[in-house]
């Protein structure tokens, strides 16, 4: 037999000696153009959906995409659609206000892949940071001033170095307590008198120096305290917001999750590729830093980025899933104690909703039959919008320029000519608007990835809208032209 098989095949080649090569060559080629499109496949499209749709197109989820756009925002609907098409959301929702009017309102996808539940325009996300936007809501009663040391307003603040630190410092993250000391447990968190004494006693954490290092979970605690110090009722930021702007402007934001509404909510997914990639991200960064050990010096002590950054992100919210484990992200409890930096409650449309008042002014937008009375005063909005010098973030890395209301003008990637004023949530999620241009926007999705600042999801479509608005403009200013 195999001396036959000898023959045979040197026959064979004996006869056709030049196709020799290429019989041989052709299939190791094919071989490897196969293996590579696959690897390309797997490793770009769609890290949600299931291997054998991402492989060969097989067994993909029957993603569809309801709501609407006006007829001059049909590029984000195009947009929005061809994110579900590359297999990169789970459940998303997008909308988005112009001078006041929807005008895109989308959402599409599964709020639940095992269920099959659809991601709707009342699905509940958690937004993480994006819930840090809502610090304006109390500043316009008069009970706080942003210029006020914290320690007016709660006289046990000023232990530890942290005397002169002011409410403005607090809301733009250069208050010294950028993470605690002590661990805290879920009991201490629901009582908020242990808290505040929790919060007090912890000495700043650069002897009084300011400067910016992301308060990623404590800024919400200190907040609410200060709140509750000067609300006549006590209460915190969730309550006044439950009782004073939900129902009022017909709009969701929970800052701790009432258990009748946890069949809403939206269950999270990350893909493992995420999970891989961020990991070599936190090896690449360990070697980094052992090459710069000193990153910055303040206070005469240096201060490592990587230490500041886990003390920050990891030792801080039972309950609520590890930041910095993402196996744990996805397993999300009903939470039921408030952070207000980072366990908001709410969706796309509440968000952008909330944007367009503010973009308007404060006033409530007309024709929705909610709440004439006015959100924030003019005045209020110009104050929260004033820009604050450009600062170095020390746990971000990054440079901003922050408003006084604590957030953030953005120059987004695509879209550097337009600043959009606000911020965004671990995973994906954004609360954004620009007044200029009268929009204002609110992303929410499930599929988590590894960004701060929104990503390539919120930005493409972003962009989209920012080009529909420019023309619109340029229109509308040609017309009153050709009029005169
Ligand atoms: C996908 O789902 C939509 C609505 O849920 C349904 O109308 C449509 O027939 C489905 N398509 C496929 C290919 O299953
Ligand atoms: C607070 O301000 C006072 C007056 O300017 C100053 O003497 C004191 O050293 C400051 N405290 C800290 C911790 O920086
Ligand atoms: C990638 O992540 C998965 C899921 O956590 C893990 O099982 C696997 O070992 C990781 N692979 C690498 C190369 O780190
Ligand atoms: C996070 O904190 C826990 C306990 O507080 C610790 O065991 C774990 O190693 C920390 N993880 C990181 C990445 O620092
Ligand atoms: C400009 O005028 C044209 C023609 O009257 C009209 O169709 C269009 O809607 C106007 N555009 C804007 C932005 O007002």
């Amino acid at each position: 037999m195999e001396n036959e098989k000898s023959t045979s095949s040197k026959k064979e080649s004996n006869s056709y000696p030049s196709n020799n090569a290429r019989t041989k060559f052709f299939p190791i080629s094919v071989f490897v153009l196969v293996i590579s499109v696959m690897i390309y496949r797997v490793f770009t499209f769609g890290p949600f959906a299931p291997l054998s749709c991402r492989l060969l197109r097989i067994g993909c989820l029957n993603m569809t995409v309801q709501g609407d756009v006006s007829p001059e925002f049909i590029d984000v609907k195009k947009a929005f659609v061809k994110i579900f098409e590359s297999g990169e959301e789970v459940g998303s929702s997008l909308v988005a206000y112009y001078n006041g009017k929807l005008v895109v309102e989308l959402y599409g996808g599964y709020a639940d892949l095992e269920t099959k539940r659809e991601y709707d325009k009342d699905t509940l996300q958690i937004v993480y940071s994006s819930s840090k936007v809502m610090v304006y809501i109390y500043i316009d009663r008069g009970l706080l001033n942003y210029n006020e040391k914290i320690s007016k307003y709660w006289p046990e603040f000023a232990q530890g170095n942290k005397e002169n630190v002011t409410l403005l410092d607090l809301v733009n993250h250069r208050a010294g307590v950028t993470y605690l000391e002590t661990q805290l447990t879920k009991s201490d968190l629901e009582d908020l008198d242990k808290l505040a004494k929790i919060l007090a006693a912890q000495p700043h954490i650069f002897d009084g120096v300011t400067a910016r290092a992301y308060h990623a979970a404590t800024r919400g605690w200190y907040l609410n305290e200060i709140v509750r110090r000067v609300d006549p009722k006590r209460r915190t930021m969730g309550q006044i917001i439950s009782e004073e702007i939900m129902k009022q402007y017909d709009l969701e934001f929970y800052f701790s999750l009432p258990s009748n509404l946890v069949p809403r909510v939206s269950t999270l997914y990350y893909a493992p590729i995420t999970e891989n990639i961020s990991r070599m991200r936190l090896i690449l960064l360990d070697w980094l830093y052992k090459k710069r050990s000193e990153s910055f010096i303040i206070n005469k002590k240096s201060i490592k980025q990587k230490d500041l950054m886990m003390k920050a992100f990891n030792n801080t919210i039972p309950g609520l899933p590890h930041i910095l484990e993402l196996k744990e992200v996805t397993k999300l409890e009903a939470i039921t104690f408030e952070c207000p930096s980072v366990t908001g409650f709410s969706n796309a449309k509440s968000m952008a909703k909330l944007g367009a008042i503010i973009t308007n002014n404060g006033q409530p937008l007309n024709n929705d039959g909610s709440s004439n009375k006015p959100l924030l005063s003019k005045n209020t909005v110009d104050l929260i919008s004033t820009k604050l010098p450009v600062a170095l973030d020390h746990i971000i890395g990054l440079n901003f320029t922050p408003a006084i209301g604590g957030f953030a003008y953005l120059k987004l990637p695509g879209i550097e000519d337009v600043e959009f004023l606000g911020w965004g949530g671990f995973g994906g999620s954004m609360f954004i608007w620009n007044r200029e241009l009268g929009i204002s926007i609110g992303y929410a999705m499930n599929a988590l990835r590894m960004s701060t600042i929104g990503d390539k999801r919120v930005w493409g479509m972003l962009k989209e809208i920012v080009n529909v608005v420019k023309k619109l403009k340029k229109e509308q200013s040609e017309n009153s032209s050709s009029k005169k």
